[in-house]
């Protein structure tokens, strides 16, 4: 069973076992004798079931489990022992005579108050895992067990006069709250002051020392030992900055982007008013030669929020990174700001604005950017398509109707495929065979022929389709519903694509038949291809039998949490939420290692700025397909995935959610290399 359903499976017997031994006591006290019998055994059969599906679910690792085996199974072991010793045994007698004298007997606090108090117990560690998350700390488990006590005392109390100790008893609940309140909500460790009093993460990752004791507080192993440290001289985050002219060979890419609201007619003529770059959704494409010197001059109209460019994918020095609070101001309308870095990835990527960017990426303010190898010039047809959805309706590039090209059979074309969005997208190509060339803007190694295949591409994610033009059309779809490109077979000299958007007519299939589905065929049944099988291997600088310099492991769920100050159902990430997530500390050319494990319901395309990270295993199983550079990678519920990066890129660096809300609702940290100071104070940074 794979973990996402035995977290379902788990859950479902946990919410039935508090169901059974409250109903238990609930037909006790109403002296349905043959009633509560049934139920108490159902509530014993239950709770051993439960004892089983949480060690199950050990098996996929202690984080599913930690709060589970420290607080709710010992809870529930000791409270199903004490109701089946007390309550048991007078549940058996009544129910082997059944007559009115013992209905009676079952009526006493004797029996109803702890079948009742295994109820309460049991519905404390479900409330443990939905609203407080992993992990259980000793505060919110003292906190839980008062509730629970006095759940109990007060059933009682309200079932007889006499409840011995009752004074004692309430006490002790009483300070048990104020004592589990006080460790589980105010911060009193150093380690959380450091981050959580400064006026924002950012300002307090300037102080090195204090973001030291946040790391080893997020008790990662190696950090302490590792000769990278605090010694040695401080950068500002504003020094690391692109240079002012192109490497030799290069030249200059300029371009203005201007910030402002606008209403944006789609193909259909459908208008929307959207954030826009240069009064457009998207904003201009941005192309550029390897070994360019890309210029970007960012004004802002009228986005009162403020605006920022972020170059999703590619790694920029972090000065010129484009995240407010930390590498930055935003830029308010009327201001300004200028991005230079080198174009020295090629491949496909987006830039977006990182100010309210869940808000701000939805309302259009995001713009793709293609890097070519150098000296290639273009051949085929060579198409970027950003996916995005504006009011329920899925858009490709500025189109929400189906693009439709021409281009000669033979003609080499590419896809690349962008997940603008907040959740996966779900591509799929038919009419034709292809490869999946790059993921992420990284070629992969010896990608097979794809023919049925369903392309799930993360948030924030890319993905370069290429093949040849078949002489029958060929169809991109997204999310197997929309028309997104339709590819038509042209007479003329290859790579004469012509533009025939108007037409959006549909054409009969006419590819030879085989392995490869017709342009129109169905494609909800075609098999998810799975990117850490496809391809093949190939040496990578390094693998997960190295030696790691720091190992961060980030357990990501939900609780509540301070963000920003306020209290939320936040998303967190080891309990915490931004900005009181400790900073991740490295030292440049460390060999870091990260471990995300998602034990929430919701899918996390987690992020980092900055680096490319190689997967080294899902679910502990290593990537048999080719190498996979990611610099955004989907954990979905239940999964484990491992990745490393070397520490290259000095700077400050977001470490997030790309489901921008997730983000917005604390799902972000900083992974800061020791020395790197930044002079802003903001504390959003998203
Ligand atoms: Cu594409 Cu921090 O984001
Ligand atoms: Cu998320």
């Amino acid at each position: 069973m794979t973990t996402d359903r035995l977290m379902a499976l788990d859950l479902l017997v946990s919410v039935l076992t508090v169901a059974a031994w409250v109903s238990a006591g609930v037909a006790a006290a109403a002296r349905r004798t043959r009633t509560a019998a049934a139920l108490f055994a159902v509530a014993l059969v239950a709770s051993l079931v439960r004892v089983w599906s949480v060690l199950a679910l050990a098996g996929a690792g202690w984080w599913f489990v930690q709060e589970k085996i420290t607080l709710a199974l010992p809870l529930l072991v000791v409270a199903g022992a004490v109701a089946t010793a007390l309550a048991g045994p007078r549940l058996l007698r009544a129910a082997r005579r059944a007559d009115a004298v013992s209905g009676d007997a079952l009526r006493a606090p004797a029996v109803v108050v702890p079948l009742l108090g295994a109820g309460y117990a049991a519905a404390a560690g479900i409330v443990q895992t939905f609203l407080i998350g992993y992990p259980a700390d000793p505060g919110t488990a003292l906190l839980l067990l008062a509730v629970a006590a006095g759940a109990v005392l007060g059933t009682w109390r309200a079932m007889s006069t006499h409840v011995p100790g009752l004074r004692t008893a309430t006490a002790a609940t009483a300070v048990a709250t104020v004592l589990g309140a006080t460790l589980a909500f105010v911060p009193l460790s150093e380690e959380t002051t450091a981050e959580g009093s400064a006026p924002g993460g950012a300002a307090a990752m300037g102080a090195m020392g204090s973001t030291s004791h946040a790391h080893s507080a997020a008790g990662d192993s190696g950090a302490e030992e590792s000769a990278s440290g605090l010694a040695g001289a401080t950068r500002a985050v504003t020094d690391l900055r692109g240079p002012a002219a192109p490497p030799p060979g290069g030249t200059v890419r300029r371009f203005e982007l201007t910030a402002r609201t606008a209403t944006v007619t789609l193909s259909s003529g459908r208008k929307v008013s959207a954030w826009t770059f240069n009064g457009q959704v998207p904003g201009p494409p941005l192309t550029a030669e390897e070994g360019d010197l890309v210029e970007v001059r960012l004004r802002n109209a009228d986005i009162t929020s403020g605006v920022t460019l972020h170059w999703h994918g590619y790694d920029v020095p972090s000065g010129e990174d484009g995240v407010p609070g930390l590498t930055q101001e935003a830029v308010p309308p009327g201001g300004e700001f200028v991005y230079r870095f080198v174009a020295a990835q090629t491949g496909t990527y987006w830039y977006h604005t990182h100010e309210v960017s869940d808000l701000g990426v939805r309302m259009g303010l995001y713009g793709t950017l293609v890097v070519t190898p150098k000296g290639t010039a273009a051949t085929g047809l060579d198409l970027t398509l950003p996916v995005h959805t504006f009011g329920g309706v899925t858009v490709t590039g500025d189109r929400d109707q189906p693009l439709v090209r021409q281009a000669a059979p033979g003609t080499p074309v590419r896809l690349r495929l962008i997940n603008t969005d907040n959740t996966p997208h779900r591509f799929t190509l038919g009419g034709t065979p292809y490869r999946l060339v790059a993921v992420d803007g990284t070629d992969l190694n010896g990608p097979g022929t794809l023919g049925r295949a369903g392309l799930r591409l993360a948030a924030g994610g890319r993905y370069d389709l290429a093949f040849t033009m078949p002489s029958g059309p060929a169809l991109l779809r997204v999310d197997d519903r929309t028309d997104s490109v339709r590819l038509m077979p042209a007479s003329g000299p290859p790579g004469a694509g012509e533009d025939t958007a108007a037409a959006g007519a549909s054409a009969t299939a006419t590819t030879d038949p085989g392995a490869v589905p017709s342009a129109d065929s169905p494609t909800a049944d075609w098999p998810e291809l799975d990117v850490t099988r496809y391809g093949t291997p190939a040496p990578t600088p390094f693998t997960s039998r190295n030696h790691f310099d720091r190992d961060f492991t980030l357990v990501l769920d939900r609780g509540f949490a301070l963000t920003n100050g306020r209290p939320m159902y936040a998303h967190t990430v080891n309990g915490h939420a931004f900005p009181d997530i400790p900073t991740e500390v490295v030292g440049e050319g460390d060999l870091v290692r990260l471990t995300v494990v998602n034990r929430g319901r919701d899918t996390h395309p987690w992020h980092l700025h900055g680096h490319r990270v190689l997967v080294l295993s899902r679910d502990g199983r290593s990537v048999t397909g080719s190498p996979l550079w990611l610099d955004t990678f989907d954990v979905r519920p239940g999964e484990v995935w491992e990745v490393a990066f070397r520490a290259g890129n000095p700077g400050l660096w977001m470490n997030h959610c790309h489901n921008l809300s997730h983000a917005d609702l604390g799902m972000m940290l900083h992974l800061a290399y020791a020395g790197v100071t930044t002079p802003f104070h903001g504390a959003h940074s998203g």
